[in-house]
C-alpha cells in the first residue's frame, strides 16, 4: 500500500463528498491525503452538509470547502472551471446512489457534477448506500455505464450497514479507497529511465556587471523535472539562473553561461534515455568579455559589441552516436507549427514542443501553457492548462514513445 500511495505525492486532489452516513469517513480520507503530501480541495453536495460540517473538512484540508455552483463569491475565488483545471484527480467518497445516477447521466446541476463534466482526468467513485439500493437494477445499470465511461469504481464492501441491514453497499475504508485511487495515476511509466533536462536562461557576460540573456522563468523545465520524477524517472536538471526551488529529489546542476551548460550537458548526457532542452540558451555571446566595467566616458555616443555564436546544445546532443530520445522546445511568435517542424528536422529531433509566446496568457512567466507536440509523424495539441498538467502530458507522451 505504501508504494502505491506514493503516486499521490504532490497531486492536487479534489475530494467530492455526497450525502451519506459514510461522509464521516471523508475526514479521514482528507487526513491521509494530506499526510502523503497531496493538496486537497473538498467539494460537498448540499445533502453532504447534513452529515458532516464543511468546517471540519476545511480545517483538515486547509482549503475553503466549495459547496455552491452559483455563489458569486465562491466562483470569484475558485470557480468550477478553475477547480476542474486545478485537480489532477477527483475522488468522490462517499458516492451515493443519487450521485451515481446523476454522473451516469452527465447531469451538471450542482457544483460537484459540473466539475466532473469539465474535468478530463481520472475520476474514482466510492459507492456507499443501503444494500437494497446497491442491488437495484437501476443502480447497477448506472455503475455499468460509469465503468464504460472510464470512472473507477472503488467498492463497495459488504457487511453490517448503518441501517442494520447486512450486505453489499458499505463504503470501503479510507485507506482501501486511496489504495485503489492511487492506481489512477500512471506513475511508474518512467521507472528506471534517466532524463536530462535543461531549464532557464543563460547569461553571457559583457563585462563584470553586464550580461546578455533571454527571457525565461524556468517554470516549464522545473515543472517537467517534477513530473518526470513523479512518473518514476531519475532526473538531472541543469539550470541557468532562475528564482525557483529545484525539485528536492533530482540531481541539480547550476550554470550561468551557454558554454557551461554545454559542458554540463555533454558530461551528463551519456547514460540518459531522454534529453529535454527547455533552456532559453543565448544564441550569441560577446566575442570577448571585458575584464573591467565598460565606462561611459562621454566620447562615444554608441559602442559596438561583437557577438559570436554559441554552440547549439540541442543539435550537439542529437548528433551524438548513442543519442537519447531528444526533445526540443520552440518558442515562436508566428507560424508556430511551421517553424517548429523546420526545427524538428534541422536539429534532427524526436519531438519538438511548440509554444506560441506571442500569447500573453500562456508561456514565459505565466502559470499556464498551451503547446503542440510535433513529431515527424503527427501533431498533438495540449490545450491551455496549468504548466504542471502540461508537463505531465508531455512526460506521458514521451514515455509512450520510448516504451513503444
Ligand atoms: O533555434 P532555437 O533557439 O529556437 O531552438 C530552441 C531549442 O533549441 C530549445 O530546445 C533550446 O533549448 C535549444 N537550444 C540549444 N542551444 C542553443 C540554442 C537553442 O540547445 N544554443
Amino acid at each position: 500500500m505504501e508504494r502505491n500511495l506514493k503516486s499521490l505525492v504532490n497531486k492536487n486532489i479534489l475530494l467530492g463528498v455526497s450525502g451519506g452516513i459514510a461522509a464521516y469517513k471523508s475526514a479521514e480520507i482528507v487526513r491521509h491525503l494530506r499526510k502523503v503530501g497531496a493538496s486537497v480541495h473538498v467539494v460537498m453536495t448540499k445533502s453532504a452538509e447534513e452529515f458532516i460540517t464543511p468546517l471540519t473538512l476545511q480545517a483538515l484540508s486547509g482549503n475553503r470547502v466549495s459547496t455552491e455552483l452559483l455563489d458569486v463569491e465562491a466562483e470569484a475565488a475558485m470557480g468550477h472551471i478553475e477547480l476542474a483545471k486545478w485537480a489532477d484527480g477527483i475522488l468522490i467518497a462517499p458516492a451515493t446512489a443519487n450521485t451515481l445516477a446523476r454522473l451516469a447521466n452527465g447531469r451538471g446541476d450542482d457544483l460537484l457534477s459540473t466539475i466532473t463534466l469539465a474535468f478530463d482526468g481520472p475520476i474514482s467513485l466510492a459507492p456507499a448506500m443501503n444494500q437494497a439500493m446497491w442491488g437495484d437494477e437501476r443502480t447497477q445499470d448506472n455503475i455499468k455505464k460509469l465503468e464504460t465511461q472510464n470512472f473507477q469504481i472503488c467498492g463497495p464492501g459488504s457487511g453490517e450497514q448503518a441501517c442494520g441491514d447486512v450486505g453489499m453497499g458499505r463504503m470501503l475504508e479510507p485507506l482501501e479507497i486511496l489504495d485503489l485511487f492511487s492506481y489512477s495515476f500512471n506513475e511508474g511509466k518512467m521507472a528506471g529511465k534517466s532524463i536530462l533536462i535543461t531549464a532557464g536562461p543563460t547569461q553571457e557576460p559583457i563585462d563584470p556587471v553586464r550580461f546578455i540573456t533571454n527571457r525565461s522563468s524556468g517554470k516549464m523545465g522545473y515543472s517537467l523535472a517534477q513530473s518526470a520524477i513523479d512518473y518514476g524517472a531519475k532526473v538531472t536538471l541543469i539550470s541557468g539562473p532562475v528564482n525557483l526551488e529545484p525539485p528536492s529529489n533530482c540531481n541539480f546542476i547550476s550554470i550561468k553561461t551557454a558554454d557551461e551548460m554545454f559542458e554540463a550537458v555533454m558530461h551528463h548526457v551519456n547514460d540518459k534515455d531522454v534529453y529535454i532542452g527547455t533552456a532559453a540558451v543565448s544564441d550569441y555571446k560577446p566575442a570577448k568579455m571585458q575584464n573591467n566595467k565598460i565606462k561611459k566616458d562621454g566620447s562615444n555616443s554608441s559602442i559596438t559589441l561583437e557577438l559570436e555564436e554559441n554552440k547549439d546544445i540541442l543539435k550537439s546532443v542529437s548528433a551524438l552516436k548513442h543519442r537519447p530520445f531528444v526533445v526540443g522546445f520552440a518558442a515562436e511568435t508566428n507560424d508556430v507549427i511551421e517553424n517548429a517542424e523546420k526545427k524538428l528536422s534541422s536539429k534532427d529531433l524526436d519531438l519538438i514542443v511548440a509554444n506560441d509566446v506571442s500569447k500573453k496568457e500562456i508561456g514565459f512567466d505565466s502559470e499556464e501553457n498551451e503547446v503542440t507536440l510535433v513529431t515527424s509523424a503527427d501533431n498533438y495539441l495540449i490545450e491551455r492548462q496549468s504548466k504542471k498538467k502540461v508537463s505531465n502530458k508531455i512526460i506521458e507522451f514521451i514515455s509512450e514513445r520510448i516504451n513503444d
